[in-house]
């Protein structure tokens, strides 16, 4: 860090956006650096319970989940936040609601045992309530920590890239970050006995077509990847016993399809822009293919469109049903 360092909230002021996303984005962040902090002290401790998703926990899982409700309910204009370690949304009674937000505190926390890379994945809609299609989407960033801690955010004016420095604040390393039409490395998900046969021959194009494999398992580090290195493909596919594939929409998905795009890639769940599909429930999952448009767009040559999706279109953000929430 020098004088002449941006520090990421200069740089929010600087790009225009609206003080109260500043102060949330800057918020999160904040948060990010707690989490970090938490990964350092090494707690590996199972939490002896298990997620929505039916996937255990770590001590380290909740306490992120509980740093970033606290702090993000704590603004007096978030209207709700939904986490993916949480089955429904929390609704505060704030008067004034402005934003919602989505979070995945930890993802790919299977992978803090064997110290590989996990990151924190956020989207922020600026309905008073959580909205139920990606396009309303109107911030996104992850937080990926690693040997670094980074911060890489869109307000849909670009993707940047900010690294959390030794004196606590999170500097700007790469402004409008850009993914090449094509590029030459791939991060297949999902077990390839439980693909289904349109991805695992569109993989095998991949593979005799000299792409190269990057795949950590973890979609922060992985997508994260393919962005920096401009280009490139992420899937996880449709599988034999799970259609929806694994990765849900609303916590991963929409998210980094918003910061792909903007980056001047795609996201697809074979067929449908990821943005375009609609959440029916909160953790609904789908089959994503991230990345470079040549790559994302070949894909889509392999698949027909699922039956089971629907394109829906709507003029204005609809609610989550009632159904889907509890009062904080
Ligand atoms: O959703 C959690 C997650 O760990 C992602 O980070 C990752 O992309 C995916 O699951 C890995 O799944 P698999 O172990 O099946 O490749």
């Amino acid at each position: 860090m020098d004088h002449t360092s941006v520090f990421l909230r200069k740089f929010l002021y600087d790009e225009g956006i609206d003080a109260d996303l500043r102060r949330l984005i800057h918020t999160i962040s904040v948060g990010g650096k707690y989490i970090s902090a938490l990964l350092q002290a090494a707690n590996r401790k199972m939490a002896g319970t298990q997620n929505t998703s039916a996937e255990d926990q770590l001590e380290v899982d909740k306490q992120a989940d509980i740093i970033l409700k606290d702090m993000i309910t704590s603004l007096d204009y978030v209207h709700d936040y939904a986490s993916e370690e949480q089955e429904k949304s929390i609704t505060t009674t704030h008067k004034k609601p402005k934003f919602s937000v989505s979070v995945d505190p930890l993802d790919g926390s299977s992978l803090i045992d064997v110290n590989l890379a996990v990151g924190t994945i956020v989207g922020i809609y600026p309905s008073e309530e959580l909205i139920n299609k990606g396009r309303y989407i109107q911030a996104s960033l992850y937080i990926l920590y690693g040997p670094l801690t980074t911060l890489v955010y869109t307000s849909g004016k670009g993707v940047h890239e900010f690294v959390l420095c030794p004196e606590g604040e999170f500097v700007l390393t790469k402004s409008n970050i850009r993914m090449k039409e094509q590029g030459s490395i791939y991060s297949p998900g999902g077990l390839r006995s439980e693909w289904i046969e349109s991805h695992r021959n569109f993989i095998d194009d991949l593979v005799i077509t000299d792409y190269k494999l990057r795949y950590s398992g973890g979609l922060v580090p992985d997508f994260n990847q393919i962005l920096m290195k401009g280009g490139g493909l992420f899937s996880y596919p449709a599988l034999k016993k799970s259609p929806e594939g694994k990765l849900r929409l609303l916590f991963e998905l929409y998210p980094l399809a918003f910061l792909c795009e903007q980056a001047g890639g795609k996201a697809t769940n074979g067929t449908q822009n990821i943005l375009d599909l609609t959440l029916e429930k909160l953790h609904q999952r789908s089959p994503v293919y991230i990345g470079s448009k040549h790559e994302v767009e070949k894909a889509a040559s392999y698949h027909k469109p699922p039956k089971a999706v629907k394109a829906v279109k709507a003029t204005k953000p609809p609610k989550v049903t009632k159904a889907t929430k509890a009062s904080s």
